[in-house]
């Protein structure tokens, strides 16, 4: 019976165990270029064992950035950056994806040390574009031309040719959590009128021309990971929905994702009181159930005997976990030894190990 500890085969990439860390901010790189901090930082997950890596939200070019601190993925010294985290994750037998990102209407912000408050363009910021000129918290972009939006398309080919270049194993999109994609696709945010607003169809149009650019972008046997808002949390009407998601799922699966981690929120405030264990499984065995494409379940997975259970019951194919990651960084460790599963330790630790 397959548990935490059974191997995942994805296209041509298998990963060793279901642990995923998921993509966390660290607002800690300068022009876009990761350094020692998310060396160690993405680096200390894969020695404690977790079998996917991702990165933190990554820009797909300068004005895609929420803030100065933010990764990026189009220059060259990023791409050799990059390499070196990934060379040290496949050494410890861990697979390593970037997730690609546009924070369109939420671009230019001061560090979160600062607040997060909008950067204006004389205090050094930039424009914000998105589907619509919708104010979202404080933030006010500018509706996208044609052009531009076509110009997006070609980003995120670039940006997912160079991760492969950088030696990544996957990429995710990022469609979720209030950004630019999800930005199209819920009428919540987009109020355009032509042909990316106004039906289902028009407004996943955006996120579905990214999924094929990247797709064509990358070899066959690189598996394409996906992360949608599956609800916006929202009681209007035209909030985006579950119908909405499943709909969604089934096309991009066709169109070659292979993973949907179903996560949830970020146009509107998520309330505190919807943040229980496991509290987003059920959007993603949801999309399984229906779609049969595999899934990530996400949020508030905390411990080991949990994360199995998703497995064992087969309700998600991966589990993916930030918050605990930042506590226990050997989470994976520790679930290998508390489910009596093979330990995968590097041997340079393994003194620490032994009674
Ligand atoms: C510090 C921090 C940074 C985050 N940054 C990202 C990000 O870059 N991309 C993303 O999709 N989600 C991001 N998230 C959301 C997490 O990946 C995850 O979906 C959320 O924290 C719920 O999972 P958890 O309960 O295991 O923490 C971030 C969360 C935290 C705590």
């Amino acid at each position: 019976m397959k548990n935490l500890f059974s191997p995942l085969q994805l296209r041509g990439l298998t990963l060793k165990n279901r642990i995923v860390l998921s993509p966390m901010q660290q607002y800690s790189a300068n022009n876009g270029i990761p350094g020692n901090w998310h060396l160690v930082h993405l680096g200390s997950r894969a020695v404690g064992g977790a079998g996917l890596i991702l990165t933190e939200c990554t820009a797909i070019a300068p004005e895609a950035m929420c803030t100065t601190a933010d990764t990026g993925i189009w220059s060259p010294q990023q791409i050799d950056s990059w390499r070196t985290i990934t060379d040290f994750v496949h050494a410890q037998d861990a697979k390593i994806g970037v997730q690609l990102w546009h924070a369109g209407a939420k671009a230019s912000r001061r560090h979160p040390n600062e607040g997060m408050l909008p950067l204006s363009l004389n205090e050094g910021g930039w424009k914000a574009f998105s589907a619509s000129a919708t104010e979202l918290n404080g933030h006010q972009p500018e509706a996208m031309s044609i052009a531009q939006i076509d110009l997006v398309c070609e980003q995120f080919a670039q940006a997912a040719k160079n991760a492969i270049e950088a030696g990544f194993d996957t990429i995710e999109i990022h469609a979720a959590h209030g950004y630019l994609l999800h930005q199209f696709y819920s009428s919540l945010f987009n109020k355009r009128t032509d042909e990316y607003g106004g039906s289902f169809e028009n407004r996943i149009r955006l996120t579905i021309r990214v999924t094929d650019a990247v797709r064509k972008s990358i070899p066959q046997e690189v598996p394409l990971l996906l992360r949608l808002s599956a609800i916006d949390y929202s009681d209007a009407p035209e909030a985006w929905n579950m119908d909405d998601t499943l709909r969604l799922a089934q096309i991009l699966k066709s169109h070659g994702v292979d993973v949907i981690t179903a996560s949830g929120g970020g146009l509107v405030q998520v309330p505190a009181s919807v943040s229980k264990a496991g509290y987003q499984l059920p959007l993603a065995t949801s999309i399984k159930k229906a779609t049969e494409i595999h899934v990530g379940a996400v949020g508030m997975i905390n411990s080991a005997q949990q994360a199995n259970d998703i497995i064992t019951n087969d309700l998600a194919d991966l589990a993916v976990m930030a918050r605990e990651h930042l506590r226990n960084p050997y989470f994976a460790i520790n679930a290998a030894i508390e489910l009596q599963q093979t330990q995968m330790l590097p041997w340079q630790y393994k003194r620490g190990f032994m009674n």
